[in-house]
């Protein structure tokens, strides 16, 4: 008699073992494993049944996209929804998923059936909810269901031409034992979800939680498996949530979508640039603004540092928006290159908007600030600084120069302190602003203040 056989799964990072263990080997979660019981499957002999065909007479699948009549989304998928594919939309809870695919409903072709299925709200929560964001799609089926069995039978009995599942981590399958979330669980639904999206045509979006490490839970179990990965991203405390696509089989990857959390939804910021400096005072002490490339768009944002003495034996470095450690080493430099003596200083930086930086194209920027609040002294509003920054003090060059020059002229920016090694290509973009080209910080801080 053949031996049931079963194997353990870690649900954190689906590691498979046949022993058990306490602690995961590969991402070192305590208690993290789950028995799997293995399905052996039958051995048959293989039959053809795909013809192989054509480059020719492929069905060009890009003519066949859904446009949402979202511009931010379309953008970020490629130019619409390919048919057929499946879009795994991830995020911190709370951030608007549910909200964005809701709005989905609405703003789409009112031809086109979409079928929601929630496994997380009721149906009079999604009610009250729609209520809110001012949806009367009569195209638009709901249902509260986490069995995934039942889930693809009503996909392909209703047929809709976009299905939404909230959330894949809620779904489960009567054919497995492990827990629902577990990665077992949620490889084997999407999968599943994959091979009807792929059979009837019907796109799907998945909505997927994030886990503190930051990726889709488990880590990054289903980003090769699906068609196009997008991150729905953004501080609690900000309105301002940026969509940024990861993975796209249909599209680039450098293009993001910038939405605002209004109180009837989201609203789509088509300007970023204008939104984020908005609020801003002129010529205040402190506060510098450089064109910072998000995928390949210019955003335009303001970067603020306070300097003060500090009140106990020991300076406080705080960074919001921007790496703690590349603030400690432009404080650093300052201190070295030019003198400043911040060891006694308390250091606060801040990006406005709630808008988080990772390229070192505003370490200048960001030095400019410190500098202009630990000498009083304002920068000059209509000025850019753009520029990453060695420890020796040199200035170095960037990338995708024109663009950001551009950004600043159509925002009425007249002066751009860039990298000298940039200078041409920056003066070839713009024949209105005044270009001042530098290789160092002291000859930077000079000009501006
Ligand atoms: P939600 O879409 O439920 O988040 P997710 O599905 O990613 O978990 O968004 C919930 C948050 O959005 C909640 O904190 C309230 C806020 N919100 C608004 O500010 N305005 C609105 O119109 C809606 C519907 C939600
Ligand atoms: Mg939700």
């Amino acid at each position: 008699m053949a031996k049931s056989k079963s194997k353990l799964v870690c649900r954190e990072c689906g590691y498979e073992t046949v022993k058990w263990m306490g602690k995961c080997p590969s991402c070192l979660t305590f208690d993290s494993f789950d028995e799997e019981l293995l399905i052996v499957a039958k051995k048959s002999s293989p039959v053809l049944k795909i013809v192989p065909t054509s480059l020719q007479n492929i069905e060009e699948n890009s003519k066949k996209r859904m446009i949402m009549n979202l511009a931010e989304l379309d953008r970020v998928l490629g130019g619409g929804l390919v048919k057929g594919s499946m879009v795994l939309v991830g995020g911190d809870p709370g951030i608007g998923k549910s909200t964005l695919l809701l709005q989905v409903c609405q703003t789409i072709d009112q031809q086109l059936s979409v079928f929601y299925v929630s496994g997380e709200e009721s149906l009079a929560q999604i009610g009250i909810r729609a209520k809110r964001l001012k949806i009367e799609s009569t195209s638009l089926l709901l249902a509260n269901e986490t069995n995934l069995e039942r889930v693809c039978l009503h996909i392909e009995i209703n047929k809709p031409s976009i299905a939404i599942v909230d959330s894949i981590q809620t779904m489960y399958s009567e054919e497995l034992t492990s827990v629902p979330g577990s990665a077992n669980q949620l490889r084997h639904a999407t999968l599943r979800l994959m091979q009807v999206a792929k059979k009837i045509g019907t796109a799907i979006f998945l909505i997927g939680h994030v886990t503190k490490e930051g990726s889709i839970a488990g880590p990054k179990i289903l980003e090769h498996m699906v068609d196009t990965v997008l991150y729905f991203e953004g501080d609690k405390s900000s309105s301002f949530r940026i969509l940024r696509a990861v993975k796209n089989r249909f599209g680039s990857t450098n293009e993001i979508g910038v939405f605002e959390m209004a109180d009837h939804g989201l609203i789509e910021v088509s300007n970023p640039s204008l939104r984020l400096l908005s609020g801003r005072n002129n010529d205040s002490i402190g506060s510098c603004v450089m064109p910072t490339l998000e995928g390949t768009r210019p955003i335009m944002i303001e970067i603020q540092a306070l300097v003060c003495a500090t009140a106990f034996g020991m300076p406080r470095r705080m960074a919001t928006g921007v790496d703690n450690k590349r603030v400690t080493m432009l404080l650093a430099i300052l201190e070295k290159v030019l003198g400043y003596k911040i060891y006694n200083c308390d250091a606060y930086i801040n990006i406005a908007g709630g808008i988080k930086i990772t390229e070192t194209a505003c370490d200048l920027a960001i030095l400019a600030a410190i500098a202009s609040s630990f000498t009083n002294q304002p920068i000059n509003h209509k000025v850019v600084i753009i520029g990453e920054t060695g420890l020796t003090g040199e200035v170095r060059a960037v990338s995708y120069i024109n663009q950001r020059i551009n950004e600043a002229e159509r925002l009425g920016f007249t002066k751009a302190i860039v990298p000298l090694a940039n200078e041409l290509d920056a003066k070839a973009a713009s024949s209105k602003m005044t270009i001042i080209p530098v290789d160092n910080i002291k000859k930077a801080l000079k000009m501006i203040l």
